[in-house]
């Protein structure tokens, strides 16, 4: 499949959700456009055990988030390769109308391509044309948004005998047609009183959607459900640790996972070890694995006074699919502290050892370390420091635990520590990629650290995050850095050898710092985007930048290769909090410049320079703008005016209007302005501090960021009072 295809013609008319004019001259193909190479009907998603299973063998479709049961994410394709990648283009892009992150990869079955969006909204497209056959929108309320810790995202779906099927945020698990994306059923995956939510993949195995939850930074407790795909009863579920000691246990194996945790405090707050993201299945074995996060509160001394592991935090466990019956474990970061879940992506794979091959399971969670495990057995066969960590030196072979730097345990010591990595770790959710030929996975680093320190008093916070932990040392207290001192914060995407376990090369990210999703094919390519706005191919075996395309966007998700009449795609999903430095709004109904771009070669597709004003069919483009209604008094917008000049106007600009090239979003749009406590979060508590917005809780009075609040909102309602008055004008 090496051999570059002559036939590039293709008909690319561009469908973009009505914008077909904006200074794009779709290239109309003069050969028409040939049926599906599939055998099925368009939309069929006729997934079943043995597709997946032979999914190395329909290298035209992608067929899991993760690609197949593995989920290596490395496409066998290599139509577009390292010999012609410059030539690749853009063939057809589609805006999307939401405006937070964007972290799915596409699913490409039967000709249709089918991606989630922020606020779990699904869009289906026509592989060949780009057209929307069908959108489907959960209508999560909006509120729920307060309880995702990390924006209101979602990672993709999975397909499976005809239907499509979807975590809502507010954890609804839903199945839909594939051709219609008509509700065929719906469940209620969590108790809907606590701040439980879904950001994750459904896995299915035998016909058994599996779906897990997140929200172990507020008070929940983790646990993984199978559901029956056609009927969506559920089969079983397994709780990741122990619960309520007065009731019986759910599992046998909780009964040892009891007595690795101390006092009352983890099954009133919930615990945590919820399963948010990672998982994969091995058919040969037929083991499921699955991520286990970080503990709830973080802060050890509280959640289990007196330590223990805390199992089954942080840890790969591996189920029978048939049954949810626990098989083996293997945690990584015993009785953690410090938010170092073991959620992060899981690969199967098979080895190619000097002794022989071996079947093993990888991840390289946030703790910094890479893991290669026996996927039958859970024996660790070898962990190493893939980012320069500070809070344990090495893993003991001996026993398979990490050794500590006593400094890092700030709950022990007493005194505030800074530690490598941070709470989002050396390596997050971004999809890393393994190629079996060139037996390298593709990681994305994020080098980080971070100060921790144990409150005086913990109070339970029932509508917002328990951590347990301070972020500062404190006035006048210094922290000791655990480890010497702390790495210097950077970002990179590694190549890692995960048998020799060391590196073997590396591309920084000089512009920005953060993490995007990662693919590798067989054309010796590696693709990914990045915070500069970027897609980017790079040699798989050096790491040389060979093509790069601009985006208009921030990328974090992963991209996804397939065929569309024989000939190779390479699709991306864009957007991310936040513009790229310098990068203009270019799209209508998006702030971040949210899009699906796809690529073939020779495409010819551009991206509008500017923000369109009138759509294809000639009608004004109206921007969405939806603020709450202004409540405060005119004192105290005036007041917000004063503060909010004196700043915050020298990154988001005079009077809230970003000047062009502003690095920082337009404030009117957005979606914090409905929710005070995640606006405090972003302004006050600065957990976005890292991408470049401080937190201002030293320095502004709560009254002070409620009057800036305030005159946000009168600044995004005379916007949309200034576009409905526009729009009347004929
Ligand atoms: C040094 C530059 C800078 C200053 C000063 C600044 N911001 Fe920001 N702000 C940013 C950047 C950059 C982002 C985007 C962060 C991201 O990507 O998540 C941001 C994001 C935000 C967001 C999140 C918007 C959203 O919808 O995601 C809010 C709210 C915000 N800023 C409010 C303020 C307020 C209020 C002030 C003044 C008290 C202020 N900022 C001062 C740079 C700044």
């Amino acid at each position: 499949m090496r051999a570059y295809l002559k036939s590039l013609a293709m008909a690319a008319p561009a469908l973009m959700l009505g914008l077909a004019a904006c200074g794009n001259t779709p290239s109309v193909s003069s050969e028409p456009a040939k049926p599906a190479a599939a055998t099925f009907p368009l939309g069929s998603a006729a997934v079943n055990a043995e597709r997946l299973i032979a999914a190395d063998s329909e290298p035209g479709s992608w067929l899991t988030t993760g690609r197949n049961y593995g989920e290596d994410r490395f496409s066998p394709l290599d139509q577009i390769n390292d010999t012609n990648v410059a030539g690749l283009g853009l063939a057809w892009y589609a805006d999307i109308d939401t405006e937070r992150g964007q972290e799915s990869t596409p699913v490409v079955v039967d000709g249709v391509m089918y991606l989630t969006t922020a606020w779990s909204m699904l869009k289906a497209y026509d592989i060949h044309t780009g057209a929307l056959l069908w959108a489907y929108d959960p209508k999560v309320d909006r509120k729920k948004g307060a309880d995702a810790c990390c924006d209101v995202v979602n990672r993709g779906v999975a397909a499976w005998n005809g239907k499509i099927y979807l975590g809502a945020l507010d954890g609804r698990l839903i199945a839909l047609d594939g051709k219609t994306g008509k509700e065929v059923w719906s469940v209620q995956t969590t108790d809907t009183t606590l701040p439980y939510t879904i950001t994750g993949v459904p896995r299915i195995v035998k016909g058994k959607v599996v779906i897990g939850n997140g929200g172990a930074e507020y008070r929940v407790r983790g646990y993984v459900t199978a559901y029956d795909s056609e009927t969506g009863k559920q089969l079983w579920r397994w709780w990741t640790i122990p619960g309520d000691p007065s009731k019986p246990f759910e599992q046998p194996e909780l009964a040892d996972a009891a007595k690795t945790w101390n006092g009352d405090n983890y099954w009133k707050i919930g615990g945590g070890g919820t399963v948010w993201d990672g998982m994969a299945y091995d058919a040969e074995l037929d083991l499921l694995y699955v991520g286990t996060g970080n503990g709830n509160p973080w802060n050890q001394k509280i959640r289990s006074p007196g330590g223990g592991d805390n199992l089954y935090l942080s840890s790969i466990v591996a189920l029978d699919p048939n049954t949810g019956a626990y098989k083996w474990h293997y945690q990584t970061t015993p009785g953690e502290t410090w938010d170092y879940t073991a959620t992060q992506p899981i690969m199967v794979a098979d080895l190619n050892y000097k002794e022989g091959k071996r079947r093993v399971v990888m991840q390289a969670p946030k703790n910094g370390f890479f893991y290669v495990l026996d996927a039958k057995t859970g024996k660790l066969i070898s962990a190493e420091k893939f980012a320069p960590i500070t809070w344990a030196t090495h893993v003991d072979m001996a026993t398979g635990r990490p050794v500590e730097i006593p400094e890092a345990r700030y709950e022990v010591t007493g005194k505030p520590a800074i530690v490598a990595p941070a709470a989002l770790g050396m390596h997050n959710w971004h999809p890393m990629a393994f190629s079996p030929e060139t037996g390298l996975v593709y990681l994305p680093v994020t080098v980080s650290s971070a100060t921790y320190a144990s409150p005086e008093k913990f109070e339970l916070n029932l509508d917002g995050w328990n951590t347990g932990i301070t972020f500062t040392a404190g006035p006048s207290v210094t922290p000791v850095a655990a480890g010497g001192a702390a790495p210097k914060t950077e970002a990179y995407l590694l190549a890692w050898d995960p048998i020799a376990q060391k590196e073997v090369w590396r591309v920084p990210n000089v512009d920005t710092r953060g993490a995007t999703g990662v693919m590798v094919t067989s054309g010796n390519l590696v693709f990914s985007g990045n915070h500069a706005g970027e897609f980017v191919a790079y040699d798989a075996r050096t790491g040389a930048k060979l093509w790069s395309a601009p985006t208009q966007a921030k990328v974090v998700a992963a991209p996804a290769t397939f065929l569309v009449d024989g000939q190779q795609q390479v699709a991306i999903l864009v957007g991310a909090r936040g513009l790229p430095i310098g990068q203009k709004r270019t799209v209508p109904v998006s702030a971040n410049n949210s899009r699906i771009l796809v690529y073939r070669m020779g495409g010819k597709a551009m991206l509008p320079a500017e923000m369109p004003t009138t759509t294809a069919t000639g009608e004004k483009v109206t921007v969405k703008i939806d603020p709450p209604l202004l409540t405060a008094n005119n004192e105290t917008v005036a007041s917000g005016e004063g503060l909010f000049g004196q700043n915050c106007a020298v990154c988001h600009g005079a009077t809230a209007v970003p000047a062009a090239g502003s690095i920082a979003p337009d404030l009117r749009y957005s979606a914090l302005l409905a929710s005070r406590g995640q606006w405090n979060g972003a302004v006050r508590d600065g957990d976005r501090a890292q991408r470049g917005m401080p937190g201002f809780k030293a320095s502004l009075t709560e009254e002070q960021t409620d009057a800036i609040l305030a005159y946000v909102i009168k600044r995004a309602n005379d916007e949309k009072a200034a576009q409905e008055a526009a729009a009347k004008t004929p």
